[in-house]
Order: structure tokens, then sequence, then C-alpha cells
């Protein structure tokens, strides 16, 4: 055993070799190595132990007192704790109170803002912006490190498809390419170039892996996929969102083929450590290791914590199973202290690597935290999301933008709510100061009148505020209806079996719809919606998602044009539930329904439904006007190492100026497995002022038609394949070539 004269002595050690620690890695590894030579058994454990505070939690607590833990020096990392104050407090038990001081580190869900909330996830994936997303997850890193933070459950880049699943929201949406780009923007912006720079925060790359494939919809579901799937469509984001430097990953709760993830040798060794070179750590979601029981691998908690260990998970989340069970295991000889200690190594380099042994409490400034939290420039840059966030549906006979001056009776259970405007994962973000659509649109009205009734609650049967609705209707120039889901009906355990507007909502849209005034609906939700009935009863429809702290403003300056609308949807809306699940990038099956043949019996298709959706992945209006011409191809013949440059002219042929989100679109017509009808490969969003013509344009190589073939070997297939240009997944604008190895 050290005397704590020598442990000072190396601890001083290696306090004086810290600083520029990423670039050397043998600096990283001698250091951490240093400590875990101080270590007793008991202490390793605790740096592989993650609790929370009492603040927030989103499941069990484990009863434990926290403050006794940290001090015996048997956890090592906190959650649910900030602001510069509350994280110092804690901290100078561990650095002041435990036997070696290593520092804590904290960690939090901070999703789409901290203080300054933005639109949830799958609103900023709408946005198709990526420097608008990566500045979104920047000021996010910036105040939640202000306050303490080091570490951020995000980015979630779980590719979704059912619209059922409530956590569709806080993800990017249905589409690989698309789930890639936002993941590395979003790593971009929490990390930085350099995690020890006090304004970053270390990501965390959730939940690996295939959460969103959860069956019938249903949170913590059974997942069932094929290894090609789940290769092809599936794991991408990950990959790139580690490719993009993060260094930690969290487990997702689902089996994947029978094992499920917190016990997956498979997924946590063999693809993320040997495939991938994965060198961060591994955390598993709250509880997981537990779960391993009710899932039924594990007979108790002791077997599951020596699976999970044994898969190559490092950090246990608020379960109790390391802290109470690996020192038996390695004492048992079931687990070595080896696999401890790579686990331990894991985390100290990462805490090495945020600077908490330099200096433990550079993330607990005060004043720091009062300059950043709510800044002008925070809110600037939520404000701009909220707006880029936002898709215009539908816009018959132009109804949208509003003439300021008019007369607006506004209607509906979300138009004057404050809290559902931030939406699930709010994080630190206050709503009490936040203006609403109400108070927003009143605002920016000059000159008009904005006369509010609510109308109807979320749900229920009572009509008896809809007689003063209609009364304000028949006064107005205009109405404009704020309908939806309350913001808890999405996110964590939020499942529904029905993706419609509650039917009170829908029975006072459509009883306004017939005193044939002018009627634009705004839609405030975190999943997709069947919108059929509503797309009828309206003649506008926007889409604005839980638009965060300044979505009030966004809502009314959209409304009012001083921002035209540029969002594509990053998912499909479907028409009804029945096509659930849908999305744009389907195969074509051996009997595909020809949409304009004859009729056909035996094709794939729905008697009581078309197959086409209400709107496609992709789409989105603006109030002006978009036309796409001379499609042309460098050369119609791409071989390996070479590119095709692909252009188009887009003209803005409105009144407006406008921004498009051109994309890109490739077909494989033939392969050695069946291909999808279209895959997104590229897409650029610009600007196009009235009546201006704009070149895009891109370039596509072998790589972009890469695939997993028969035998599982990824790589591109010669033969011919359809290029589309346009501004949603449905465009037929296309020009074929041919790829020759
Ligand atoms: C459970 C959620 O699945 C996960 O996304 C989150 O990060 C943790 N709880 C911690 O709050």
């Amino acid at each position: 055993m050290k005397t704590f004269s020598t442990i000072l002595t190396t601890l001083t050690f290696f306090l004086t070799l810290s600083g520029t620690l990423t670039a050397q890695p043998d600096k990283l590894d001698q250091k951490a190595d240093s400590v875990l030579g101080l270590m007793t058994l008991d202490e390793k454990i605790g740096q592989l132990v993650l609790y929370t505070s009492n603040w927030d939690v989103t499941g069990p607590v484990m009863p434990t007192n926290t403050m006794e833990t940290i001090k015996s020096g048997k956890c090592g990392n906190i959650f649910n704790a900030y602001t510069a104050k509350y994280t110092r407090e804690l901290q100078e038990i561990a650095v002041k109170g435990s036997r070696l001081g290593i520092p804590l580190l904290f960690g939090y869900d901070v999703i789409h803002g901290h203080k300054t909330i933005f639109p949830i996830s799958l609103g900023e994936a709408a946005s198709w912006d990526l420097a608008a997303i990566e500045k979104g997850a920047r000021v996010a890193a910036n105040e939640a490190a202000a306050m303490g933070l080091h570490w951020t459950f995000a980015p979630m880049v779980d590719i979704a498809r059912d619209p059922r699943w409530g956590r569709i929201s806080e993800g990017a949406g249905e589409d690989t390419y698309l789930g890639c780009e936002i993941a590395k923007a979003r790593v971009r912006g929490f990390q930085g170039n350099d995690l020890a720079d006090p304004l970053t925060v270390l990501a965390c790359v959730k939940h690996f892996a295939a959460y969103g494939a959860a069956q019938a919809g249903r949170d913590y579901h059974t997942v069932d996929l094929s290894e090609r799937m789940l290769r092809e469509v599936y794991l991408p984001p990950y990959k790139a969102a580690l490719d993009a430097g993060a260094l930690s990953v969290m487990t997702s709760f689902n089996e994947l083929d029978g094992v499920p993830a917190t016990a997956s040798h498979w997924l946590m060794t063999d693809i993320l450590r040997n495939e991938w070179k994965f060198d961060g750590f591994v955390v598993t979601d709250y509880t997981a290791i537990n779960e391993l029981i009710p899932h039924g691998v594990a007979g108790n908690l002791k077997d599951a914590a020596e699976l999970s260990i044994d898969a190559g998970v490092d950090m246990d989340m608020q379960g109790g199973a390391y802290s109470e069970h690996l020192k038996e295991l390695v004492e048992a000889g079931n687990i070595t202290v080896e696999q401890i200690d790579t686990a331990v190594k894991r985390v100290l380099k990462l805490k090495f690597m945020l600077g908490l042994f330099d200096d433990p409490y550079r993330y607990c400034d005060e004043k720091r935290e009062k300059e950043t939290v709510y800044s002008q420039a925070n809110l600037d840059a939520a404000y701009d999301v909220a707006c880029k966030s936002m898709v215009l549906l539908k816009n018959d006979k132009q109804v949208l933008p509003l003439q300021k001056g008019k007369s607006i009776a506004l209607i509906g259970p979300l138009a004057d709510s404050k809290r559902d405007l931030l939406g699930s994962w709010k994080a630190a973000g206050d709503w009490d100061q936040i203006s609403s659509v109400y108070s927003a649109l009143k605002k920016a009205n000059s000159g008009g009148r904005v006369v509010y009734n609510k109308g109807c609650d979320f749900t229920g049967s009572d009509t008896s505020l809809f007689a003063a609705a209609l009364e304000s209707v028949r006064n107005a120039d205009v109405v404009v209806m704020v309908l939806g889901e309350p913001w808890d009906w999405t996110g964590e355990a939020a499942s529904r079996t029905s993706i419609s507007i509650p039917g009170i909502q829908k029975k006072l849209l459509n009883e306004v719809s017939k005193t044939g005034k002018p009627v634009v609906l705004v839609l405030m939700n975190g999943r997709p919606l069947a919108l059929t009935d509503e797309f009828e009863w309206s003649d506008a429809m926007l889409e604005a998602w839980y638009p965060g702290t300044m979505g009030g403003e966004a809502v009314a300056d959209v409304l009012l044009g001083k921002y035209n609308p540029s969002g594509k949807l990053p998912v499909t809306f479907p028409r009804n539930l029945g096509q659930i699940p849908i999305f744009y990038n389907v195969k074509n099956t051996g009997r595909p329904y020809e949409k304009d043949g004859p009729e056909q019996k035996y094709r794939s298709r729905y008697l009581d439904s078309p197959n086409e959706p209400l709107f496609p992945f992709g789409y989105g209006l603006s109030y002006t006007s978009f036309e796409y011409k001379n499609l042309s191809l460098s050369t119609a013949s791409l071989s390996p190492g070479k590119a095709i440059e692909v252009s188009v002219d887009v003209t803005n042929t409105g009144k407006f100026d406008g921004e498009e989100v051109v994309q890109l679109y490739i077909r494989d017509l033939v392969g050695s497995v069946t291909r999808p009808l279209k895959e997104l490969k590229g897409f650029q969003k610009i600007l196009i002022p009235k009546g201006s013509t704009k070149k895009v344009s891109f370039k596509v190589t072998a790589a972009d038609l890469a695939f997993y073939r028969r035998d599982m070997s990824f790589g591109p297939e010669a033969g011919d394949f359809i290029l589309y240009v346009g501004g949603d997944s449905d465009s037929a604008n296309s020009e074929a070539f041919t790829f020759s190895e």
C-alpha cells in the first residue's frame, strides 16, 4: 500500500504532465497508468459507476448515499447535476474528500440545448442545415459546460422509421445518409476541436444499437433485423459520429437478434472495438444491466454484471450492478483485474482529455455561467434554427405569408402554451419567460388584431369552448389554429398506437373550416402524424415541431413572411396508420404497383389506401417556387477513381427570395441483392434570390454506390444507375449512368 505522500508525489507528476493530451496518446496512456497504479480495486470499480443526483431522474433511483459514495472513491461519475455552484460542491467532495482526489465526470441529457432550447432534434434535422445544427450543438455545449457539465448524452443517432415510437422526435429521422451528416455535425458542435477546451463537452453516441427499430414502435421493445439491414441502414450514423471524434457510446435498451445490446460482445467489442477501433468508453443506458434479468439472459444481478463487463461495457449507469458485484466477480476469478483496468483506463483517459486533472473546477465558473446562459447570441442562434426547422406542408392560394395588420383569430390548445414549445428533453430550459405563439404573434402583427381562444383541450370531448372560438373566426380575416400533441406525447416511454391529432382538436378544426374563412394550421408534434383530414380542412399547413425557447417568435415571423420557410421533412408523413412502416427508400418488390398503370390486382398495394404517403421524405414548400432545369452529367460512365460532375440549374420563379434544399438520389437498377428504389446521396441548401438561377453541382463517385453485396463485402457493383435531382424524394428529374470496374 502506498503512503499518502507517495500518492501526492505521483499525482503531482501526472498533474504536471497534463496539457495537450489529445495529440499524445502515449502520454495519455502513461498518465492513466500512473493513476491506475495507485488505485485499490474498490476505487477502480468506482470509476465505472455513474449515479444520478436526485435532481432530475428518468427512471428508478438506486438507494445510495451519493455524497458518502463519492468520498469513499466508489463513485467516479455523476449525472443530472448541474450549475457551476452545485457541481463545484460535488467536485470538492471528490477532489478534497476522497483518498486519491480523482475528479468526477458530470453528465446530462443536453439534447437540443441546455438553457437556451433549440427545436427538438427531429425539427433541427428538418432544417437540413448542417452549419446551423452544428451551431445549435455548440451553443448547447457552451451553456452546459458553463454550468459545470463535461459530458452530454447526445447525439441520439438512432434511425427511426416508425412514428408510433415516441423517441423518433430525438433523432434525425428515417434516412441513413442524412442521419450520418447530422450525427457528424452534432459531434463537431458538442466537442469542437479539443475536448480540453472548457467550452466544449464530450459527446455520447446513443443508443447503440438499433434502438429505433423497436417492434411495433413500442419503446424498449424487441429489435430483430437482418445483419444486412443493420449494417446498411442502422449502424452507419453511430460510426459516422465516432469518425467525427465522439469518445463515448451508450448501449441501447433493446435486444438485437436475441441478445440485449448491453450484454452483446458482438456489438460492444467485435464491432465497436475491433472493427471500428473505438477508443473511448461505453456507458450503459439507465439501469440497462439490471434489465438483463427481465430480458431473460441473466438470472441475477451478479450474472448480469458479468455479462456486461465481458461484453465490453465500461460504465454502469445507475444500476448498482458493477458497484455491487464486480469485486466479487474478480475475487471468484469469473472476470480479471485486467478487464477492470482496461475499462478504468478508458474513463481516466477521458478525464485527462477533458482537462479535469489540470483543473477539476474549470467548468464551475459562476461568472462564465452568468455570461453564457441565455446570451443574446445564443437566443439568436436558437431563433435561426427554429425558423429553419419549419416545414411548409401546404399553401393553397398563397394564404401564407399573412399580411401584417390583418385581424387574426388564433385558436388551439397549443396557441398560448409555453412549456410545449420546448418539447421533451428540455434539459435546464425555463419556459416561464418565453413567448407563446400568441404573445409573439400579437407583437409581430403590428397594426392588426390577434384574438386568442383556446377552443378546446388537447383531448377529451368538451366542446363548450367551441362557440367563442367560432365567434372569433367570424370576425377575423384569417384563422391560425395551433394544434397537435402535448410535449410529453413524444420522447422516452411515449409511444402511441394512433398517430392522429386527438379527435376533439380535429372536430374543432372541422367546424372552423366550415366557416369558409382561410385556415392556417400550425402543427406542434414530435412525430410524423397522419394528417389526411387536416390537409382537406385547412388552406395552409406549417409543421413547427416543438421549436424551442425562441419558437413563439419564429412561428410568428414565418407566418408573417419575415422568414420564408425552407425546411424539408426528414421523415415520411403517412396518410394513415396502416401504412406504417413507411419510408422513401423501399425496395421495388417483384410485383410493384404502378400508380398510373391499368388496374392490377395481384400487385403490392393496399385495397383501401394508396401506397404513397401524404408527404414524402425531403418534402417542404416555400413561399416562392423553384424550377429545376438542365440536369447534366459530365459523363454517363463512371469508373473507380473517377467522378461524375452533376449539375442542375435551379431558378427561383416566385415572388420571394428563398432557400431550397437540392437533393440528389441514386438508384442501382440491378444488384447481387435487391436495392432500394432511391437513396439520398447528397444535398445542398442554397439561397436563391427571386428571379435568379443558381447552378448547383454534386460529385458522384464509386463510394456513393457502395453497399453490402450478396457475400456481405462492402463496395459498388458494375451496372446501370439512375440519378435523380430535385426538391424532394419524389422528384422524377433524372439521368442515367453506368458504373464499370
Ligand atoms: C434513459 C434514456 O434512454 C437515455 O437516452 C438517457 O440518456 C438516459 N436515460 C439518462 O437520462
